[in-house]
């Protein structure tokens, strides 16, 4: 939920390390901060409260010299966000950022108190300074010290550690979170991802579960998580900048929003192909005598998950469990043997989601994950990794990621499908013809901008909003009530709309809009009617459906938005499009940030 970077450079590193940083900021963005050892030896830091705009101040007024550094962009964990809390943190003659948890940092702190070591800051983090300070107080060198006092750490991080009259030298280590180091031309960076290092070189080298990397400028020598000597491969990544640029939006996420036709076109042709070739899968997946399959992620991508369990279902005729990670991996359940375990994820680095996977992997299950990045610790641990073609996603709140998830799912339905004999060739062919009519009908669903921005404008002002959804729009409801709530911080709730009369509907009143998600479907006069319970207690309805939906439904509703026709099999993949953008430009009208909302971060990595 940190960024981390580090730079052993040929020039000044402050203002390297606080645009890599700006490239991290979507992990957090409470803190942040950065040391550098300077000529000479010296070890000194500026850090600040707030964006990253706040140090980038600070540093103008009060510059910090220095080739060699390390940065931080925070998401608090432990400790408030105070300059006091925020990284690096030092003690003596070494300085450190950390992305993670330190599970024993109490029994550390007990220790280092028996030893005369005190305490400044409420951090784990700072016990990790102080356990390399008491080894080199012992005299034990840098590096010796530093992989001494990872060895005394429990729990998840990657970290990066500075020392003072040590010009030369980063030391590098993950065990639960992303690093990725970069090979300049006689220097060397380090990052929570490569998106951090991409403005500085595209020769990446993802530091494996228990590394340890020591570096210089003239590269790095990595040691498993036994202390071993241990290669790791060399990539060229092309991590193209405008994927990391606006492209003219205001926010990530409308440049985000705006890219989903493409990246689902991308998608399509990823599996599909151009032709009718059918669907071919980047690894061997069989779900032909499958009893179960078994979907797990978190917040979104369940969502997705939840969508998938319908289609699995309808068209395959196999049974879905859908977990959410942080349940599943305690719960701990029996897995049938003839089962199949899918994990959702956009980042590839979710703590719970990882932590779910490696249950399953402890039973011997077959693994598959839809992930948006392929190089992730989700994708390296499984048997098959589907990768969505979203290309790089800044916003907090995913969107081009979740529809490409659906997609990706839709098609790994219609694979199930195939295999099993549920559906004829006919039928096959009819489901993948309505999915390469997506992107045309997203682009007319982004058109709709206007008219639900205006709606917005009146839904800024409301306390609750309910979203329903039958069937396969059920999850896309639960969707939209947390697209709104996490970037415009106006509290929703999703329902299954036939659940309204269970309880939900005595919230109902005439300040509550309820978004009915109901394009002209087998359950769509089911959900008419629970809309007209709404409407007969006040509640202002905004329907939103097809042509054929409003022209028999629209009657009373307070607002409205027209869908493109699609084949309602499909149509959490589109109906995705309308729940983003009502969440986008209410955030927008209530002048909220919406590519880094308050408390959240783009990728959870602690649990
Ligand atoms: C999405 O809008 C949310 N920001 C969040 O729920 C996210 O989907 C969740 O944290 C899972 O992240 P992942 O897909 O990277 O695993």
């Amino acid at each position: 939920m940190c960024g981390i970077v580090g730079v052993l450079g040929q020039h000044e590193v402050a203002p390297i390390l606080v645009e890599a940083l700006k490239r991290l900021e979507y992990r957090g963005y409470d803190s942040a901060g950065i040391a550098t050892v300077r000529t000479g030896g010296t070890l000194d830091r500026r850090r600040a409260t707030g964006k990253l705009i706040e140090l980038s101040d600070l540093l103008v007024h009060d510059p910090l010299p220095g080739k060699s550094g390390i940065g931080h962009t925070r998401w608090a964990t432990h400790g408030a966000p105070t300059v006091g809390n925020a990284h690096p943190h030092q003690a003596g003659p070494v300085a450190v950022v950390h992305n993670g948890i330190i599970e024993n940092f109490r029994e550390l702190r007990v220790d280092l108190a028996r030893d005369g070591y005190a305490f400044s800051t409420d951090t784990d983090t700072e016990t990790i300074a102080l356990v390399v300070q008491r080894l080199l107080d012992q005299q034990v060198p840098p590096i010796e010290a530093a992989k001494r006092a990872i060895a005394e750490l429990e729990g998840a991080f990657a970290l990066c550690l500075l020392f003072a009259g040590e010009e030369d030298l980063l030391i590098a280590a993950r065990r639960g979170s992303p690093l990725a180091l970069g090979h300049g031309d006689g220097e060397m960076f380090v990052g929570s991802d490569a998106i951090a290092l991409s403005p500085l070189t595209n020769r990446i080298t993802y530091l494996e579960e228990g590394d340890l990397a020591v570096m210089t400028r003239q590269g790095a020598e990595i040691f498993d998580q036994d202390g071993a000597p241990a290669h790791r491969d060399t990539r060229i990544l092309q991590l193209d900048s405008t994927w990391i640029e606006k492209g003219g939006h205001k926010y990530y996420m409308a440049k985000e929003m705006s890219e989903q036709p493409s990246v689902i076109g991308d998608t399509l042709r990823f599996y599909m192909g151009d032709g009718d070739a059918g669907i071919t899968l980047p690894g061997e997946l069989d779900f032909t005598d499958l009893d179960r399959v078994t979907i797990v992620a978190c917040g979104t991508a369940y969502y997705a998950g939840l969508t998938a369990k319908y289609w699995f279902e309808k068209l395959a005729r196999l049974p879905v469990e859908v977990d959410i990670a942080s349940e599943f991996r305690y719960r701990e359940p029996p897995l049938p043997q003839k089962s199949l375990a899918i994990f959702v994820s956009q980042s590839g680095e979710t703590a719970d989601t990882l932590a779910a996977l490696r249950y399953v992997a402890g039973t011997g299950g077959k693994i598959a994950s839809v992930v948006n990045v392929p190089e992730s610790s989700i994708a390296r641990e499984s048997n098959v990794v589907l990768p969505t073609q979203a290309g790089v996603e800044i916003g907090v709140a995913s969107t081009k990621a979740f529809t490409c998830q659906l997609t990706v799912l839709a098609l790994l339905a219609l694979k199930a499908a195939q295999q099993r004999g549920t559906l004829t060739d006919e039928e096959l062919r009819q489901h993948a013809a309505n999915l390469r009519a997506l992107p045309g009908a997203m682009n007319q669903a982004l058109a709709l901008a206007p008219e639900i921005a205006a709606l917005a404008n009146e839904l800024a002002d409301a306390r609750d909003v309910l979203f329903l959804g039958r069937g396969v729009m059920y999850p896309t409801a639960l969707e939209g009530a947390l697209k709104l709530k996490e970037i415009s911080y106006i509290h929703a709730e999703g329902y299954a709309s036939g659940e309204l009369k269970h309880g939900p509907i005595a919230l109902i009143d005439p300040n509550v809009p309820v978004v009915v998600l109901a394009p002209r479907d087998a359950l769509f006069e089911k959900t008419v009617s629970n809309m007209q319970e709404v409407m007969a207690r006040q509640g202002k309805v905004i329907l939103v459906s097809d042509s054929a939906g409003l022209d028999s439904a629209r009657e009373g509703v307070w607002k409205w938005i027209r869908m493109p026709e699609i084949d309602p099999v499909f149509s959490p993949i589109l109906y995705a499009l309308p729940v983003q953008q009502l969440a986008y430009h209410t955030a927008v009208a209530k002048g909220t940030d919406v590519d880094q909302p308050r408390n959240l971060a783009k990728s959870v990595t602690v649990e």
